[in-house]
């Protein structure tokens, strides 16, 4: 894994932005995984300015999504896809027919699942894969102790990610206890992952991805078996790290 150190959320979201940039000049036909969250709001801000004034144009990129809450519609302004058409695609001219994202109301969910998992088979790997991860070190929605060779699933959430997530939502009670995610194996079959990590919140799960064994009780260790991971993390993320006295990676 590489990790690039930058001052703050500004500067971590630009970076992120640029390195999608680069990505997409190489490759305009890239499939591009997304995540949802606080984390990339920055990142798909300087994407959608860097379309306006540069035009760099996402016409021929396809997108996966990480996950989506169980029981949210496209139109419930929680759920992820409400989310990314809001901060990201109503801005770009990505085509609507090359998003993919699991619905989170689909009346069957397992099978569900198993489409999202054959749709993404269909297309082939994911070229880079956007990632953020939770305080417990989850990525996408698999909360630790989640097989690493697990697919698409559905997941009850942790008590900690769902008391995190309330901050988007105006009652405990109105927060989703169950997702669809993508497995730890789906995320690892991505060509390419982009990790960002921001705030001091984030810091104590930085340092246990740096220093832990890879194990499944923290799920974002599997990433250490990835041959291609650039994280990028701002000074606040870092605090831990310094606190604990460990030179910089
Ligand atoms: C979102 C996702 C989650 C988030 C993680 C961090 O699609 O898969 O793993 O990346 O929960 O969330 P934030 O960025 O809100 O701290």
């Amino acid at each position: 894994m590489k990790l690039i150190l930058v001052k703050d959320y500004q500067e971590m979201s630009k970076q992120a932005a640029e390195y999608v940039i680069e990505k997409l000049l190489q490759n305009p036909n890239m499939k591009l995984g997304l995540a949802t969250g606080g984390t990339p709001i920055g990142t798909y801000k300087f994407l959608i300015e860097d379309h306006k004034r540069n035009g760099t144009s996402y016409q021929n990129v396809k997108s996966f999504n990480l996950d989506e809450y169980v029981g949210l519609s496209a139109t419930n302004e929680n759920s992820y896809r409400y989310y990314m058409d809001d901060v990201f695609f109503n801005h770009i001219d990505i085509k609507k027919k090359n998003v993919h994202i699991p619905s989170g109301d689909a009346p069957d969910i397992q099978k569900e699942c198993e489409d999202y998992e054959k749709v993404l088979t269909k297309h082939g790997r994911v070229d880079l894969q956007i990632l953020g991860i939770g305080n417990n070190g989850h990525i996408g929605f698999n909360e630790p102790g989640t097989s690493f060779d697990s697919k698409t699933h559905i997941v009850n959430l942790a008590s900690s990610t769902i008391r995190a997530n309330s901050r988007y939502f105006e009652s405990m009670e109105e927060v989703p206890t169950r997702a669809v995610t993508m497995g730890i194996a789906t995320i690892m079959q991505s060509k390419e992952i982009l990790l960002l990590v921001s705030g001091e919140s984030k810091s104590k799960a930085l340092l246990k991805l740096w220093e832990n064994e890879v194990d499944e009780y923290f799920p974002a260790s599997v990433l250490k078996k990835h041959p291609a991971v650039t994280v990028i993390a701002d000074e606040a993320a870092y605090v831990e790290w310094k606190a604990n006295n460990r030179a910089f990676a």
